[in-house]
């Protein structure tokens, strides 16, 4: 192996810092070898009261995975990815493999520009093509979107209202938001007021309330009848499944950020037990839900949110 190939398994580590993750705690940690990259979940940025499994965690440390591995791509190399789900969560072996592709160049960039959109969805719905697309997306990288109809929606909405109560009730739970969710985040993680909704926008499902009352994101009015919800599952719980979880929503929020799509994921009805048991039974009990999604298109007409601050590569990435 080439320090070459060490570098270039350093930079994807390093694109991979772009990954989205629950309340942007970057749960991850990199080891660049001469020949191999490794993935390890960060304890000390998981959310203990909100995940106490670790199940969004590793989600998080899924979508960092599948960034590691866009980058790789794009370099002309080819990777193999072990996935012990455990101690490390995944290794990556890459070998250069041929020039550097336009294709992967292209999602490379895409990883750049997508972000968490809290605006309203504008008023055009997403095509049934592009659905399909980020269907086939979770799909190719192992896990599964169903796309709710109305009165699934309906339910949900109900659903997301108790799960978002039962964390407004509880204590703890709305003091570990308070640690990341606020104020200017100059530390490298969690939420600013940037990227909160100065007020709670009018949507069919409600929006995460974070309890910010400094929020500075103007969501824009009108209600969001155009946007689509979605359940982004699979066929077992165990943190294997998770990862491949976070891989899937990488994959698929590129190809939505690709066609302009936006995407807000939703976790509190998977974060509490009683709603991820109604969420499966909304399932069919043919899987297991890892998290809520709200599909809309993107407003063309206003540019989007700013970027999360991210740890910087030191914070995140040792190359031994
Ligand atoms: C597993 C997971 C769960 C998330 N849950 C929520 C949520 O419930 N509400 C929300 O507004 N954003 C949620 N997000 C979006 C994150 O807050 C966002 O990815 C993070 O702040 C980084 O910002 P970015 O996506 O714009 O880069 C979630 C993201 C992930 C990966």
């Amino acid at each position: 192996m080439t320090t070459g190939t060490t570098d270039r398994l350093a930079a994807a580590a390093d694109a991979a810092r772009l990954a989205p993750s629950v309340h942007n705690t970057q749960p991850w940690r990199w080891v660049v070898r001469e020949d191999q990259l490794e993935l390890y979940a960060e304890p000390g940025r998981q959310l203990r009261e909100q995940d106490p499994d670790g199940r969004l965690l590793t989600l998080s440390c899924g979508a960092a995975l599948h960034h590691a591995l866009v980058a790789l791509t794009a370099e002309g190399f080819a990777a193999r990815v072990e996935r012990p789900a455990a101690t490390p969560l995944a290794v990556v072996h890459a070998e250069p493999h041929g020039p550097a592709d336009p294709a992967a160049m292209r999602r490379l960039q895409l990883l750049r520009v997508r972000h968490t959109d809290r605006r309203v969805a504008s008023e055009e719905p997403i095509s049934a093509e592009v659905l399909h697309e980020l269907t086939e997306a979770a799909r190719r990288a192992g896990a599964r979107l169903a796309v709710l109809n109305r009165d699934q929606v309906l339910q949900l909405a109900v659903m997301i209202e108790h799960s978002g109560e039962a964390q407004q009730h509880d204590e703890r739970m709305r003091a570990e938001t308070a640690e990341w969710v606020g104020g200017e985040r100059s530390e490298g993680t969690g939420l600013p007021d940037t990227v909160i909704p100065a007020e709670l926008p009018l949507t069919t499902v409600a929006e995460r309330d974070f309890g910010v009352s400094t929020g500075k994101l103007d969501a824009g009015t009108g209600h969001d009848t155009a946007a689509q919800y979605a359940i982004l599952h699979g066929d077992g719980d165990d943190p294997a499944d998770w990862l491949r979880a976070g891989e899937a929503l990488s994959e698929l929020w590129l190809a939505a950020t690709e066609h302009g799509a936006a995407v807000l994921p939703l976790s509190s009805p998977v974060e509490m037990g009683f709603t991820r048991q109604a969420l499966r039974r909304m399932l069919g009990e043919t899987g297991y839900p890892f998290l809520v999604l709200r599909l809309g298109t993107a407003d063309p007409d206003h540019a989007g949110p700013p970027h999360t601050p991210r740890l910087s590569a030191e914070q995140v990435i040792e190359i031994v």
